[in-house]
C-alpha cells in the first residue's frame, strides 16, 4: 500500500523528520497569530506570578502544530516538559504516576485527550483545580478516600476533536485555543525555513506550489518537501524548480487542490453512488469502507473549508465546485 501523503497523520518517517523540523523559538512559529498572542500573554503572566501557567485546551486537524507549540511554551517557561498520549493511559494508577511525578511549574502535555478512558478523565478534575489527588482505598464500606497533595503544573491537552471532550473537563480548562488551516503564505514560510534547515534551495515557484498544495497543513507541507529532496537530489543538485515539484505531486497522486487519492475517492462515491447527496456519515463510511471517525477529523475538515462538501440537515451534499473539479 502506498503512502498516505494528504493526512496529517503521523506516521514514523514524520516523527523522525519532525524532530529536524521543530520550530525551535516563537520567531520559527509562523502563523496562528491568535493563538500565539494568547499564549504568550499567558506565558509572560506566569512569568511575572511566578506560577505555573494557566491550563490550556489546544485543538484543531492534525498536523498545524500543537505539539509544536507545547514544547515551545514549556521552554519558554523555563519548564519539564512530560509528553503522554490520552489512549495509552490504561490505568488510574498510570496517569496517578504521572502526576506524582510533575515538578512545580511543570508542563504536562496530554496528546489526544479526547481519547482518555473517562475512569481515568476523572481524576484530572481535582488535580486540575486544586493540586490535589484524590483516590478511593479498600472497597465497600471499609473505602476511604486518600489526598495527595500535587505540585503546581500546567496541563496541556490537545485534540483533533474538542466538541467530544466531557464537559466537567473542557470547563477546567482555562484557554480554548483553536488551530485553523494555515493561508497559503504562512505555509510558504515554513516550507522556505524547512527547505534551509534540510540544505535545498527551492524557486519562488516551486515554494509556492508546495504551499498551495499542503491543504493549509505544515505536516504536509514537510512531506512534500522530503520528496522534493529526493527528486532534487536524484538528479545530482540541492536546487529544486517547479519540474520536480510537479514530479513529487504526480508522484504523491496530489491534485491541484491539494486532494490526494483518497478526498477524491470520497468526493467520487458521493457522486456516483449518492447523486451528490444528501448522504449520512454512515452510509459514506460503509460505501468507502473506512472508518467514521477518520472521515470526520481526518478528510472532512478540509474538504468543508474548500466548500466542496456542504453539510445539511439531512446529511452531506457535493457542492457545484466540487462537481466542475471532478469533472
Ligand atoms: N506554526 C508552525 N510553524 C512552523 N512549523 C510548523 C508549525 N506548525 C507545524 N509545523 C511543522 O509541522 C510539523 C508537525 O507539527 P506538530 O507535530 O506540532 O502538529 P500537531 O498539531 O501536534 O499534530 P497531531 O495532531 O498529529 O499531533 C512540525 O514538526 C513542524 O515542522
Ligand atoms: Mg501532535
Amino acid at each position: 500500500m502506498s503512502e498516505r501523503i494528504v493526512t496529517g497523520d503521523l506516521n514514523q518517517n514524520d516523527r523522525e523528520q519532525e524532530t529536524q523540523l521543530r520550530p525551535q523559538n516563537f520567531s520559527e512559529f509562523i502563523g496562528q497569530k491568535k493563538v500565539v498572542d494568547n499564549i504568550d500573554l499567558m506565558v509572560k503572566s506566569a512569568i511575572v506570578r511566578k506560577t505555573a501557567m494557566d491550563h490550556v485546551l489546544l485543538s484543531g486537524p492534525p498536523g498545524l502544530g500543537k505539539t509544536s507549540l507545547a514544547m515551545l511554551i514549556a521552554k519558554s517557561l523555563g519548564s519539564e516538559l512530560h509528553l503522554v498520549s490520552g489512549p495509552a493511559i490504561e490505568k488510574k494508577g498510570d496517569l496517578a504516576a504521572v502526576l506524582t511525578n510533575l515538578k512545580p511549574r511543570d508542563v504536562l502535555f496530554i496528546d489526544e485527550i479526547h481519547r482518555l478512558h473517562i475512569t481515568v478523565e476523572e481524576i484530572l478534575y481535582s488535580a486540575m483545580e486544586d493540586f490535589r489527588l484524590d483516590i478511593l482505598i479498600g472497597q465497600g464500606a471499609s473505602a476511604r478516600t486518600m489526598q495527595i497533595d500535587l505540585a503546581a503544573f500546567t496541563l496541556i491537552g490537545a485534540t483533533t476533536r474538542s466538541g467530544l471532550l466531557s464537559n466537567p473537563l473542557r470547563d477546567r480548562f482555562m484557554a480554548h485555543l483553536n488551530f485553523d488551516y494555515y493561508e497559503p503564505d504562512m505555509i510558504a514560510i515554513i516550507v522556505l525555513n524547512n527547505a534551509k534547515k534540510m540544505g535545498i534551495e527551492l524557486s519562488a515557484d516551486a515554494k509556492m506550489q508546495i504551499a498551495k498544495r499542503s491543504r493549509g497543513t505544515p505536516r504536509i507541507a514537510n512531506r512534500i518537501l522530503r520528496r522534493v529532496r529526493d527528486f532534487a537530489l536524484v538528479g545530482g543538485s540541492n536546487k529544486v524548480d517547479q519540474k520536480e515539484v510537479a514530479a513529487a505531486l504526480n508522484l504523491l497522486d496530489i491534485d491541484d487542490l491539494g486532494l490526494d487519492s483518497m478526498d477524491r475517492k470520497i468526493l467520487n462515491v458521493m457522486k456516483s453512488y449518492y447523486q451528490g447527496g444528501p448522504v449520512g456519515i454512515d452510509a459514506l463510511s460503509a460505501t468507502l469502507g473506512e472508518d467514521k471517525q477518520t472521515i470526520e477529523e481526518v478528510y472532512e475538515p478540509y474538504l468543508l473549508k474548500q466548500g466542496l462538501i456542504l453539510r445539511t440537515p439531512r446529511g452531506r451534499v457535493l457542492s457545484e465546485h466540487a462537481i466542475s473539479h471532478l469533472s
